[in-house]
């Protein structure tokens, strides 16, 4: 691979989703944005939706606006966003958090499992997962065991060392189909059936997945999953996150938070709750609107793209990258922490540098006046490189290598000071 402007530009012109590039909001001033799989951009339409929602739906509609759509939102997006998921109409709401749906779904799990006390996960999952489980199991009088697959190479977890630990006892296995240090893609459909054949339900965390490879929920047999809508769903800072749970299991299952958003009958205002039918039982308050609102103009961006281009693009954009970097990058001290095999990785990719804080910096920060590329850092040494297949190009992608290349090379990140932002 040679690392050249002028074919970063010619696969850009021949990019079938180029012009979805003009459909999202940029500033004036050039910059390289590559951190969409943490805060995906801005929708134009977005704009122009939420100045009619302040405007009419708030400022004139007011209270009436409820009845004009706002109260169903949760279920009618979530049948917006089921296609993109492979999921059924009705098996998606959205409501509250990633970590909160976690939080639910668990919760409903173990309490449908009883008699078996073991949860799986990984030592490459989110925190928060971890953390979601740790809780309950906490709350729940400390009867079950958390029990976490390791990873020899600090990127994937093998199916041999799932087969290992999920076992007979095994109540709940929760995984994040895309590992969000390294990338890594599990094959839903043999992990859920691996888990299945020793009777324990699995639960997707689909935060790193949805939006940035073609998810199948139904035909690979997942049970429950949940996932937010702020990374490759474009749907803004802290954005509702979504909750599905498979139509075989809804009657089945018991959400741990009784509210009178999950009541069959809220305006009822009876004294005794009664859960609604369906995932209706997974809300809990009254949804931000705003924000919810917000979700919609970018699925309809997504949806006319379609999965399959998309995916399609974002393998081209992270193989050109995997390409670059092994071609110039590796003999600077970089390493790949993303599976090289296509079929392995979601839409980021991690390079590894002992240097990788202050590398990030300069790329973020420049002072000398090149254009800010954005990546964002994940402890101890990643640079998480997100590509964002509905608008990130293939020169974007030459950029950031170019500047990753002067700043390693030129050793230009000593100017900056390794002192950690709050947030990074
Ligand atoms: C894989 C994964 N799960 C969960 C979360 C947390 O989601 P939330 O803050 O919506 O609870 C994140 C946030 O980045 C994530 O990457």
């Amino acid at each position: 691979m040679i690392l050249n402007r002028a074919l970063a530009g010619q696969l850009d012109r021949e990019d079938p989703l180029k012009d979805f590039g003009q459909k999202i909001f940029s500033e004036d001033k050039p910059m390289v944005y590559l951190d969409g799989n943490s805060l995906g951009k801005l929708p134009v339409a977005t704009i122009r939706q939420q100045e009619e929602l302040l405007h009419h739906k708030w400022g004139t509609r007011l209270i009436r606006s409820w009845n004009e759509g706002w109260y169903e939102m949760p279920i009618s997006l979530g049948a917006k966003l089921a296609p993109l998921i492979g999921a059924g109409e009705a098996e998606v709401v959205y409501s509250d958090s990633t970590s909160m749906n976690l939080y639910k779904l668990a919760f409903s799990a173990l309490q449908h499992q009883k008699g078996r006390k073991k949860i799986v996960s990984d030592t490459l999952n989110f925190p928060t997962d971890l953390y979601v489980l740790q809780g309950l199991i906490n709350s729940m009088g400390n009867q079950h065991e958390l029990v976490l697959a390791r990873s020899e190479d600090g990127m994937t977890v093998s199916t041999q060392e799932l087969e290992r630990v999920i076992d007979d006892d095994t109540a709940l296995v929760l995984l994040s189909h895309v590992v969000f240090k390294s990338g890594f893609l599990y094959d839903m459909e043999k992990v859920s059936a691996l888990a299945h054949r020793k009777g324990a339900l699995v639960l997707w965390d689909l935060s790193h997945s949805a939006g940035a490879v073609p998810v199948e929920l139904n035909r690979c047999g997942a049970d429950l999953a949940a996932g937010c809508s702020y990374k490759y769903l474009n749907g803004g800072p802290g954005a509702p996150a979504f909750l599905f749970v498979t139509e075989k299991l809804q009657e089945k299952l018991e959400s741990p938070v009784w509210a009178w958003y999950g009541d069959s009958d809220p305006f009822a205002f009876n004294l005794k709750y009664s859960p609604a039918k369906g995932m209706k039982k997974f809300l809990v308050g009254t949804p931000p609107m705003l924000s919810l609102s917000a979700i919609e103009p970018a699925l309809d961006l997504i949806l006319e793209a379609g999965m399959d281009r998309l995916r399609e693009k974002s393998l081209k954009q992270t193989q050109f990258l995997i390409d670059c970097a092994q071609e110039y990058l590796l003999p600077l001290g970089f390493s790949i922490g993303t599976p090289v095999k296509p079929e392995m990785r979601g839409s980021h990719v991690s390079l590894r540098h002992k240097e990788a804080y202050r590398i990030c910096k300069a790329l973020i920060d420049p002072d000398d006046g090149s254009i800010p590329v954005i990546p964002d850092f994940r402890e101890p040494d990643n640079i998480r490189i997100g590509i964002t297949p509905l608008y990130t190009s293939f020169t974007d992608v030459f950029e950031a290598i170019e500047r990753l290349l002067s700043i390693t090379k030129g050793r230009i990140y000593e100017r900056y000071s390794a002192e950690k932002a709050a947030v990074t």
